[in-house]
């Protein structure tokens, strides 16, 4: 596949557990022979896709490029992304004039409590793109608290107002560079395990799921409703195990768990460490650097 633009294309929302911190560690452990053995490139839990976008944007011979989410509105928003950027651009770009013509910060919060109060009325329409719930959550996310997607059990979005006088809401550029990497791609909504069904040799995956909370309070993984627990943690385990044995390549980051927990999971795999600047906790507090795991299913480092 052919794919170019003029600016290196990146996230076009932020999500939380983000891998731009991590990228150069990603990167750097990607198999060694990627352009000449990577036919078929899968994420399973795209989130923003920051690594997807940086493979996108480097030298490849992919033929097959698959990412999926299970979060409908993230996955209606790669969609629109990709298939009615102009739309978008169009719908946020009235967000935006309209939004930095407000006069005070009061007015900002009505506008955005409008909003999600709108967002959370609704549901994407089926499979198609639906451009303006792209653009609801777009604007959420460059005007709510921290950039945070947080839903509650009943799955309505419930992150508080932002505080920004300036957010970019429509980041024209990015969206077209990212739509441009993003032609021929297939957008999947479903289970991680959907993503990777027919893999085998020539395929490298990425996984990375919510991570599992090293502490009781720094859980996040309120992505969706139900959230991702140790039986999660140990079916991506065996899908993983599955994959290794039908020969595809696959790395997959997650949290360094003190308990060992993913050191018993992935015994014979190679696990390395690395420590990665991390923002999660809403309180601001036990921000910093964590250490955090990179699983591969090769045997030795190359
Ligand atoms: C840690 S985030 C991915 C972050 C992403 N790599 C980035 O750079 O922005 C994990 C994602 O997994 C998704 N997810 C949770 N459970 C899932 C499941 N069972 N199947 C597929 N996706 C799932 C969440 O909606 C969330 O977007």
């Amino acid at each position: 596949m052919k794919r170019e633009s003029s600016k290196d294309p990146k996230p076009f929302l932020k999500w939380v557990g983000g891998k731009t911190q991590l990228l150069s560690e990603l990167e750097a452990r990607l198999p060694a022979d990627f352009i000449e053995t990577v036919r078929v490139y899968a994420e399973p839990f795209v989130g923003g896709g920051a690594l997807l976008f940086r493979i996108l944007s480097r030298p490849n011979r992919l033929e097959r490029v698959i990412v999926n989410d299970c979060n409908i509105d993230l996955a209606n928003a790669w969609r629109v992304v990709q298939a009615e950027p102009d739309a978008l651009i169009a719908a946020l770009s009235r967000f935006q004039a309209e939004y930095t013509g407000l006069p005070d910060e009061a007015g900002r919060k009505n506008f955005y409590l409008g909003v999600r109060s709108a967002f959370n009325a609704g549901h994407p329409s089926g499979n198609s793109p639906d451009v303006g719930r792209a653009a609801l959550l777009l604007f959420l996310n460059r005007t709510c608290f921290n950039g945070l997607y947080r839903v509650n059990n009943k799955g309505l979005f419930n992150v508080p107002f932002g505080k920004y006088a300036h957010p970019g809401i429509c980041d024209e550029l990015t969206i077209r560079s990212a739509s441009a990497v993003l032609s021929g791609v297939k957008i999947n909504c479903g289970d991680f395990t959907d993503a990777v069904v027919d893999a085998g040799p020539g395929w490298f995956i990425y996984f990375d799921p919510p991570y599992r909370p090293v502490s009781d309070t720094s859980a996040f993984c309120d992505y969706t409703r139900g959230g991702f627990g140790d039986d999660e943690q140990r079916r991506l385990a065996e899908c993983c195990r599955r994959l290794d044995a039908a020969g595809a390549g696959w790395m997959l980051s997650n949290s360094d768990a003190p308990d060992g927990f993913f050191d018993e999971l992935y015994r014979g795999f190679r696990i390395d460490r690395v420590r990665a600047a991390r923002a999660i906790n809403a309180k601001g507090d036990g921000r910093g650097k964590v250490s955090e795991i990179i699983v591969r299913n090769i045997r030795e480092a190359h």
